[in-house]
């Protein structure tokens, strides 16, 4: 069958850098487009510096830097688009390519709250991507969650039966979460940064929308109560959330831990290329999960860093607590993307 023509926005920082690895030989999409900013224009991909391990995949290496014009993506026939793109550049470049019929899958938190556009994570909501239909334009926005708020909801995903009340949650973030440069050296090395700006209002309310019903054509947030804070660290990869969460029933840990452990993925998502095949891993020991070891889990190949670890399970009465890792850049980032762009592949909304 003929591949999907796609294009990555952003493709020199480090979540475009994971889109391109994640593009190689993949069985539904063809990368035939790379954007990033003006001063690139007309160089090759190889020019730029490596971001991801083993570096720019050979088979893009010599692939020129197109100007981010939507003219230009509709003359290379791009179907759908990955966007690694800041905020404010989002902003305009996404509505005007789905204005011409160009789907995007965006990492940006430009139209996340959007009341038409879904922060899809298929294995909680992938219900959701129909109210992509409502969009008024012939392509469509898709986001991803901050990458955070994506390791904090995956985690739930066992938990939602018992019933969510009220959670207390500190991430202790990696500093590729923000980006290439990123942090000076000197305001990280050797130190804890207790504030990232617009982190905890991200999280917030991005969790509630995620885990939100979908009712008579409109996402109805959950009606939890969320606090948070987020926290800077100086691991590379990999963003730790310890959480806390106040349940309606008081199952034993036990009951917790098998569901946990017996969690399994929707049909709508098993299978696909991207989807691991087992969503969230668990251990007993005492001092897992950890960024340096464990941030890269997921089977197979394509689906490496698509796995979040939860550990150091503790349930009393209706309280239970436990730390949860997940990467930032693949499943909380470029990964998931690819995945929500598979599911609306399979969906037929492509
Ligand atoms: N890092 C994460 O963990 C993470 C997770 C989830 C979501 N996100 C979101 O994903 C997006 C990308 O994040 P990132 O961490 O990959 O950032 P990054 O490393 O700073 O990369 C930004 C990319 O955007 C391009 N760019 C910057 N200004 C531009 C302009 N005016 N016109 C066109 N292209 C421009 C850059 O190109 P040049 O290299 O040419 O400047 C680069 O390719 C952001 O919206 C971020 O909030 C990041």
């Amino acid at each position: 069958m003929e591949k999907v023509r796609c294009a990555v926005l952003g493709a020199t920082g480090v979540v475009g850098q994971n889109f391109l690895r994640l593009l190689v030989d993949h069985p539904y999409f063809e990368l035939a487009a790379i954007c990033a900013s003006d001063m690139r224009i007309g160089q090759s991909l190889k020019s730029a510096k490596e971001q991801i391990d083993g570096g720019i995949p050979k088979a893009f290496a010599d692939i020129i830097f197109d100007p981010i014009d939507v003219g230009v993506l509709v003359d290379k026939k791009i179907k759908i688009a990955f966007s690694a793109l800041p905020a404010d550049v989002a902003k305009n470049v996404e509505k005007e390519a789905a204005k011409q019929g160009i789907k995007i899958f965006s990492n940006a938190g430009a139209y996340r709250m959007d009341k038409d556009v879904p922060i899809l994570i298929p294995e909680i909501n992938h219900a959701h991507l129909d109210i992509v239909k409502q969009q008024d334009t012939p392509g469509y926005i898709v986001t991803n969650a901050n990458c955070t708020t994506t390791g904090l909801t995956m985690a739930l995903l066992p938990i939602l039966p018992f019933g969510i009340r009220k959670m207390v949650v500190a991430s202790y973030q990696a500093i590729s979460g923000a980006g290439y440069p990123g942090l000076p050296a000197l305001d990280i090395f050797g130190n804890v940064i207790p504030y990232i700006q617009n982190e905890e209002p991200k999280l917030r309310r991005e969790t509630t929308k995620i885990c939100g019903t979908f009712q008579n054509g409109a996402i109805v947030p959950a009606d939890w109560e969320v606090y948070a804070h987020c926290i800077r660290v100086q691991t590379v990869i990999g963003h730790l959330i310890s959480v806390h969460i106040e349940l309606d029933s008081q199952p034993t840990r036990e009951e917790v831990k098998q569901a946990i452990v017996n969690y399994t993925s929707p049909p709508e998502v098993a299978g696909l290329p991207t989807a691991p095949e087992q969503t969230i891993l668990f251990s007993e020991e005492p001092d897992r999960p950890q960024p340096r070891y464990d941030v890269l889990l997921g089977a197979p190949e394509r689906a490496r860093g698509m796995a979040i670890f939860i550990g150091r399970l503790e349930v009393e009465r209706n309280i239970i607590r436990f730390v949860t890792l997940s990467n930032n850049l693949v499943r909380g980032a470029a990964g998931g993307s690819v995945l929500n762009a598979e599911l609306a592949y399979r969906k037929g909304l492509l």
